[in-house]
């Protein structure tokens, strides 16, 4: 018997003026487009905004349904933003912000599993990683390096 052993390095920030001036204002959007989002159900809202390699920024937003299932992720409303209206462009960034009308978010609010999987897929597709940058209430700021570095072991299309 043996291990492989998995590990993802998060970079914590105390607040955004440690990051540069462009992720300040792509956390900014990602704030509008969560004050976009349609979550009547949950209540719990998230904005996505995603920078471009021609500096262009995309929002998602939460779309929900009273069919619960059929709800949308704000990740992957951003993603499919991109890949349609900028297919030449590459995913930089996407910095995801989150609020919880019933409850404080102390902690940013890293991407569900079904997210983690679109992003890993966009960065196969653009043979590039997508750097994540996450945030709850609190100035503190969550940042990977890559959507693969939040889903290790992941299932990808080497395996079809
Ligand atoms: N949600 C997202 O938008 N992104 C995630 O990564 C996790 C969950 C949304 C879906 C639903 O509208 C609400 O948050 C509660 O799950």
């Amino acid at each position: 018997m043996r291990y492989r052993k998995l590990q993802t390095t998060v970079c914590i920030y105390d607040s955004a003026k440690e990051l540069p001036e462009e992720d300040q204002v792509l956390l900014l959007q990602a704030g509008k487009a969560m004050d976009m989002a349609y979550a009547p159900y949950s209540q719990f809202r998230v904005g996505a905004a995603v920078r471009l390699s021609d500096g262009t920024v995309v929002l998602g937003a939460n779309q929900e349904n009273a069919a619960y299932p059929m709800c949308l992720c704000a990740e992957r409303v951003a993603l499919g933003n991109a890949a349609l209206n900028h297919p030449d462009q590459k995913l930089l960034t996407i910095a995801i912000r989150v609020k919880n009308e019933k409850k404080p978010v102390p902690e940013p609010a890293a991407p569900c599993g079904s997210c983690r999987q679109a992003i890993s897929e966009m960065e196969e597709r653009q043979q590039q990683p997508i750097r994540i940058l996450m945030q709850g209430d609190d100035e503190t700021l969550y940042e990977v390096q890559s959507g693969q570095e939040l889903l290790p072991l992941g299932f990808n299309r080497q395996f079809l």
